[in-house]
């Protein structure tokens, strides 16, 4: 099949653009507003772009007709600071419900029964039992302009400048098993994802020559 995007003649019962493209990390990001009030919500329009300070990115969309951005959105744009949580299978409820919460004066958190830990370089807790935090100073916001109020997306580039890891999920080769902690991915329609040992497997990274067509030369 095909279809055009300014048509979305797709034909289809459901929008499949979201299956397109899988799986997707879960940022479960939380922030605070100018009273400091804490706000929790998952994005799966999230990555991380680069490492070296690490970026990463999220997309909120519009929050309703007449109320533009989503919490998480507007806390970053005036505060400057959020932190990304590791979602995983162990807090898959949680992490759902604090997306269903859109009350602006109410803290999904303390709603959903999560703890939090306090955070070193931001003002946004972290998600206690989350096995990843990552602590994010706003770089950039972008505006994706969309077909309706609901569709236009604020993308925020955030840097992160500090980083908590689990210190039971780091193997004794210093690796961090991942696997551990069954983190989630979003697929399309209702449809996620975890990640646990019997999904990994390994290739070896090509030598570049090869990438180029070159024989590699014989080991003298
Ligand atoms: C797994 C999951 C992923 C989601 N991903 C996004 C997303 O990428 N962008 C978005 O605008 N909303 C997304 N949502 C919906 C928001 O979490 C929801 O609108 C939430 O109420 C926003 O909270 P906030 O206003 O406190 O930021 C997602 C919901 C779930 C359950």
């Amino acid at each position: 099949m095909y279809y055009e995007t300014e048509k979305n003649d797709h034909g289809l019962p459901y929008n499949p653009i979201k299956a397109c493209v899988v799986p997707r990390p879960i940022g479960w990001i939380t922030s605070v507003n100018a009273d400091g009030l804490v706000n929790a919500a998952p994005y799966s329009f999230f990555n991380i772009l680069s490492y070296s300070p690490p970026y990463v990115l999220f997309s909120g969309g519009g929050h309703t007709e007449d109320r533009k951005d989503k919490d998480t959105v507007a806390n970053v744009r005036s505060t400057g600071e959020f932190v990304y949580n590791m979602a995983t299978w162990d807090q898959r409820e949680q992490m759902n419900n604090t997306g269903l919460i859109v009350d602006r004066t109410l803290s999904e958190l303390a709603e959903t029964g999560l703890e939090t830990l306090p955070s070193t370089l931001v003002a946004p807790p972290r998600i206690k039992g989350a096995p990843v935090h990552l602590e994010c100073k706003l770089h950039e916001i972008v505006n994706l302009p969309g077909h309706d109020a609901m569709s236009t997306h604020s993308a925020v580039f955030g840097v992160v400048v500090g980083v908590h890891i689990a210190d039971d999920a780091i193997t004794g080769d210093g690796i961090f098993d991942v696997a551990r902690y069954k983190p989630l991915s979003r697929l399309g329609y209702k449809d996620y994802a975890w990640t646990d040992e019997s999904v990994i497997f390994q290739m070896e990274k090509r030598a570049p020559e090869e990438d180029f067509g070159k024989p590699k030369q014989a080991a003298e």
